[in-house]
């Protein structure tokens, strides 16, 4: 149901009251506030603001998108020192955490190793797995047997019946819960720049509900419900009220905790964020092969002029780039935005970052968020 009658439906809902945020059972563990702050690469969400999120009994999600970046060998051994940094960081927000909530990894799956992360991943003890950018067919097998929870990131019903179809026929296995992820979202965007350019990418309530009906047959036949989050532009306590009323039994919401005190970021990161005005939240291509959303900036306005600027030295990281060609690196690009390099960093945001105009507490946000 789209357009007008999801619409009255959701208005509704508001009305009748029945939209709040309710705890979940995920896997083997309760969630009392079903809130995820989104995985932030690179190195905007570590274990600081995941753990910190966590104990205020949300998911927090530490990227796994080059988390070494700041180790002394990343250049020489960037699988080692990401491994061995992704996870300290983990048990660095299981020791803020101090038991609460959940403390989860975010990995993209257009990274060369993400197999070897989610691995990490499960040794160090993350509670659950959200698997962005790419078709996540084969997390499965890391988690079968444990613990930790699996989940897809997915922008559309079609990329839902996809995944849950091969994780059932490879593995025998259903997600624990989904992230459905709009065109409002900062980062990469599972949309065509055409469909972002002329806004016709689906409302994130259709295509919440869309991805409901995907997952119904496997809901039935798995006994259990799976509890679908709504990501993308949310920004209020109303905006969650109008997600949860579209079906969404939780919300993941990225660039509200960027100007967060907890936030693992350079506070010259947070401040261009602050700074922003809505003119200069901007769309750009990236060497993943999606388009995403940044904030205007030195970077990407020479690359608007030039086309390209070539690769220094190279990581490896992802499996879609070759540096010969790629317009730019996006880890160096990523990397020098996160420590503060206005130059020469790419800012990540999403569309409603603009609004961003004072630091707060992770505790305050969701205080805020949750009344
Ligand atoms: C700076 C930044 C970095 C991001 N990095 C990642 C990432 O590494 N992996 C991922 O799946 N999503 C990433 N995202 C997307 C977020 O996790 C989240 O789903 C999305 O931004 C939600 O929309 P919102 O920022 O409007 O709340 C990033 C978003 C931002 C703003």
């Amino acid at each position: 149901m789209g357009g007008l009658n999801q619409d009255v439906l959701n208005l509704l809902n508001i009305v009748k009251g029945d939209v709040k945020l309710k705890s979940l059972s995920i896997k083997t563990r309760g969630l009392d506030l079903p809130l995820i702050q989104g995985g932030m690469g690179i190195g905007v969400s570590l274990g600081n603001l995941a753990g910190h999120v966590a104990r205020c009994g949300g998911m927090g999600v530490i990227s796994a998108a080059n988390p070494g970046y700041r180790q002394p060998d990343f250049r020489k051994n960037s699988l080692e020192a990401n491994i061995r940094a992704l996870k300290a960081e983990i048990w660095k927000a299981k020791e803020i955490a101090s038991g609460r909530g959940m403390v989860a990894v975010n990995i993209l799956y257009a990274l060369n190793h993400s197999g070897e992360l989610a691995k990490a991943a499960v040794e160090a003890g993350a509670d659950a797995i959200i698997a962005g950018a790419g078709l996540p067919t084969g997390l499965p097998q890391f988690t079968l047997g444990t613990d930790t929870a699996i989940a897809p990131i997915v922008s559309s019903a079609k990329a839902a019946a996809l995944i849950l179809k091969a994780w059932k026929r490879k593995y025998n296995v259903f997600p624990d819960f989904l992230v459905v992820e709009g065109s409002k979202a900062g980062g990469h965007l599972g949309f065509s720049l055409d469909e972002l350019v002329s806004n016709q990418a689906k409302p994130l309530e259709q295509i919440v509900s869309e991805v409901a009906e995907v997952i119904k047959p496997y809901e039935a036949e798995k006994g259990q419900a799976i509890p679908i989050f709504a990501a993308g532009g949310i920004y209020t306590a109303q905006d969650i009220k109008r997600a949860v009323a579209s079906g969404a039994a939780g919300v993941q919401i990225a660039t509200r905790f960027i100007a967060t005190e907890e936030c693992d970021a350079s506070p010259e990161f947070k401040q261009a964020f602050i700074n922003a005005r809505q003119e200069e939240i901007i769309l750009v291509n990236s060497p993943v092969g999606m388009p995403g959303r940044a904030i205007k900036s030195p970077l990407t306005e020479r690359l608007e002029l030039a086309g390209r600027i070539s690769v220094k030295s190279c990581v490896g990281c992802l499996k879609t780039c070759n540096p010969a060609t790629t317009p730019y690196c996006i880890t160096e690009a990523l990397s020098s935005a996160v420590m503060g390099d206005w130059e020469n960093g790419l800012f990540f945001c999403g569309s409603n970052a603009y609004k961003l105009d004072r630091i707060t507490t992770v505790k305050q946000l969701i205080s805020e968020l949750t009344h």
